[in-house]
């Protein structure tokens, strides 16, 4: 199985919409493993967007800088508050955890993947020579087929004795519901002051044009299936399950500060959670 595709087309929008990095550079340059990804790579930038802005819901290119932006901050932000650990899940080729733990060397981040994803990704870091900080740790994880519980008391320098920030960004709609609620109902059982910071899709893309059902499609039968979505409303419920509080949601169109009419108010809303006292 190859590393993410989906992963791989954030980094090539965020860097086609002016954002730079060594890290952004290392995993364009070096993480494409298949023919897919090499495709999104050499297409002129201008194009690249183009086809983002066809086939997938109106503002997703300005979604994926609007959400990095929120993570890092509220990261920082629970950072400053006292967490110590921040966990990353379904990471991706995501920069956070790299960038923040030469900033916050007292701070473990821990990233979850897939194996073939975080092999890329380690791969790609080697290949460019950038030696990652040893507050970083990788670990392998598939959310679907593995006790999220057991997985995080495999890693030797983190404590439950203190609280977590734990980051979906872009993954649990790859998850099943059930075990969407069964990894939050193990987290409410961890720290008080534990967070979660997570994303989830408000609808299926089979609910949107047929334009822009075709590239989720396509995704889809490289194997990135979307299993879970839940609409604003029913996150309160959806958490209360797990014994989860939401603290602050960002929905679609306000996260981007979008003025587009055709942007939709919800796909990929972005909420701030606790465990319920
Ligand atoms: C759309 S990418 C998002 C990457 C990154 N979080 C970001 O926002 O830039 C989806 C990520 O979820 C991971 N993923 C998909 N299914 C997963 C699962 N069952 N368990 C853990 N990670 C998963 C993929 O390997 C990939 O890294």
């Amino acid at each position: 199985m190859t590393a993410s595709l989906t992963a791989y087309n954030i980094v090539i929008t965020l860097q086609n919409q002016g954002e730079t990095s060594p890290y952004l550079n290392a995993f364009a340059r070096f993480g494409a493993d298949n023919i897919g990804k090499k495709i999104i790579r050499w297409l002129p930038a201008s194009w690249q967007l183009k086809i983002m802005a066809m086939f997938f819901v109106p503002g997703m290119s300005a979604h994926f800088v609007a959400r990095k932006k929120l993570v890092r901050e509220q990261a920082e932000k629970a950072i400053a508050g006292g967490i110590e650990q921040v966990v990353v899940v379904g990471a991706g080729f995501d920069t956070l955890a790299l960038t923040l733990s030469a900033y916050y060397p007292d701070c473990r981040f821990i990233e979850m993947d897939l194996p073939s994803t975080q092999q890329q990704k380690q791969k790609a870091l080697q290949l460019a020579g950038i030696t990652q900080q040893k507050n970083v740790i990788f670990h392998p994880c598939d959310l679907s087929r593995s006790n999220f519980l057991e997985e995080l008391k495999k890693i030797p320098s983190l404590s439950n004795q203190q609280p977590v920030l734990f980051i979906f960004e872009g993954v649990l709609m790859y998850v099943p519901e059930a075990a969407v609620a069964e990894t939050f109902r193990q987290i409410a059982t961890l720290h008080k002051d534990t967070l979660v910071l997570f994303g989830a899709m408000a609808q299926h893309d089979s609910e949107c044009s047929f334009l822009q059902r075709v590239l989720p499609w396509l995704v889809n039968t490289v194997g990135e299936v979307i299993y879970w979505v839940c609409p604003s409303a029913q996150m309160p419920e959806f958490l209360a399950k797990s014994g989860l509080v939401l603290r602050e949601q960002w929905k679609y169109k306000a996260l981007q500060k979008s003025t587009d009419p055709k942007t939709p108010e919800e796909d990929e809303n972005y909420f701030l959670v606790a465990i319920e006292t």
